[in-house]
């Protein structure tokens, strides 16, 4: 959808990426530690200072402990922290649970490692788990769940109750949990973050990725983290060796010095609320009808009192003919569904925000 933005000259909300400049302080800590010689390998689980902080962020925020030399990995953002953690633990025959829509990558990389996705699908407009479904589909071949919240490409985020409905089905079993929390630092209306470190039955059995692309919106930068007990993580870095090694120096350095200031991640879910509010004010009266998100950076919105058309031909219309570009939610499904909702990346300037929005609303 980004190249047909491009080629037919649209506003691009549609790829999950932000629009406005990274820090300036930041951006001078990573000159700073280029120019201070820094450009040589760090080492293969990531620089010790860059590790701590990860470590103190988790402790400040879930006031759970994690070891910085054995159970925290930096990684070359959170796709290839997924992928390193499948490769690690899903062998031939196993079976992973996943829950569509979900974001891209989850399932090539259970495939390429053998395993067998095993769809539950979320259904609109609440997106929510069925967790009696999931009890149905758990067996012995069940190697892992993988869990994303808040949620891509929904805007959902997961309650006290999932997890102790999560904490229950893995009660008594070997299942691993893979929990995608790359939007950790984007939470709206005074909600929480879940976080399976929060519960030690879950903590104990998980892989927990984030993405400083994300929380920094540096995406471009791809610099992310994994959190796991040092028993999942010795097998995570069996991999993490060889398909990546190790990640850029002088970014993990300058990562570290920043988040020495924790206000430097503690409130980026206010700038992005504001967006969101504003996207949506400048909707009111239009004929798109609202899915509430909970957090990450992406609005769905329901066009079916505007046409009846298949959201993959609405998307390209909405692009060529209106230049306005966003994702049909049917790609993100394991079987693609009939549902005519879009997703909009509200991650821009209030500027394009508006003009996008002026367009939607004369639909
Ligand atoms: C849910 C989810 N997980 C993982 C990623 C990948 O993050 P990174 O860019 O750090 O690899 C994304 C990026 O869009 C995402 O939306």
């Amino acid at each position: 959808m980004s190249k047909m933005a491009q080629e037919f000259d649209a506003i691009n909300l549609s790829q999950g990426f932000p629009d406005f400049p990274v820090s300036e302080e930041l951006i001078n800590l990573v000159h700073r530690e280029m120019m201070a010689g820094n450009n040589q390998y760090a080492p293969m689980a990531g620089v010790a200072p860059l590790r701590n902080q990860i470590a103190h962020k988790a402790q400040l925020l879930h006031g759970v402990e994690y070891n910085p030399d054995t159970e925290v990995t930096v990684t070359a953002g959170a796709t290839q922290a997924i992928y390193t953690a499948i490769q690690a633990v899903i062998r031939e025959e196993d079976e992973v649970i996943i829950f569509t829509p979900a974001y891209d990558c989850y399932t090539p990389a259970i495939e390429l490692a053998g395993g067998k996705v095993v769809n539950v699908p979320l259904r609109s407009p609440e997106f929510q788990i069925d967790w009696d479904e999931v009890k149905k589909l758990v067996n012995r071949r069940t190697r892992m769940i993988l869990i994303n919240t808040p949620h891509n490409p929904t805007g959902t985020i997961l309650s006290e109750d999932d997890m102790e409905q999560l904490e229950r089905i893995t009660s008594g079993n070997d299942i691993i949990i893979l929990s995608d929390e790359v939007y950790e630092h984007i939470i709206f209306d005074e909600q929480k973050h879940e976080s399976v470190s929060r519960y030690p039955a879950l903590a104990e059995r998980s892989f927990v990725v984030g993405s400083f692309g994300k929380t920094f919106h540096a995406t471009g930068w791809k610099v992310g983290y994994i959190l796991a007990p040092e028993n999942l993580m010795r097998e995570f870095r069996k991999v993490h060796q060889y398909n990546v090694f190790t990640v850029n120096t002088s970014v993990q350095l300058a990562l570290a010095e920043f988040m020495k200031n924790s206000e430097n991640y503690m409130h980026i879910s206010n700038m992005y609320q504001e967006k969101r509010d504003f996207f949506l004010s400048k909707l009111e009266g239009s004929k798109f009808k609202v899915i509430p998100t909970s957090g990450t950076y992406f609005q769905l919105l329901d066009y079916s009192e505007i046409s009846d058309e298949k959201d993959t031909e609405f998307a390209e219309m909405l692009t060529k003919k209106h230049k306005v570009a966003s994702i049909p939610v049917s790609v993100f499904y394991h079987n693609p569904t009939q549902d005519q909702i879009l997703r909009f990346c509200f991650a821009k300037e209030n500027e394009t925000l508006e003009k996008a929005a002026q367009i939607l609303a004369k639909l």
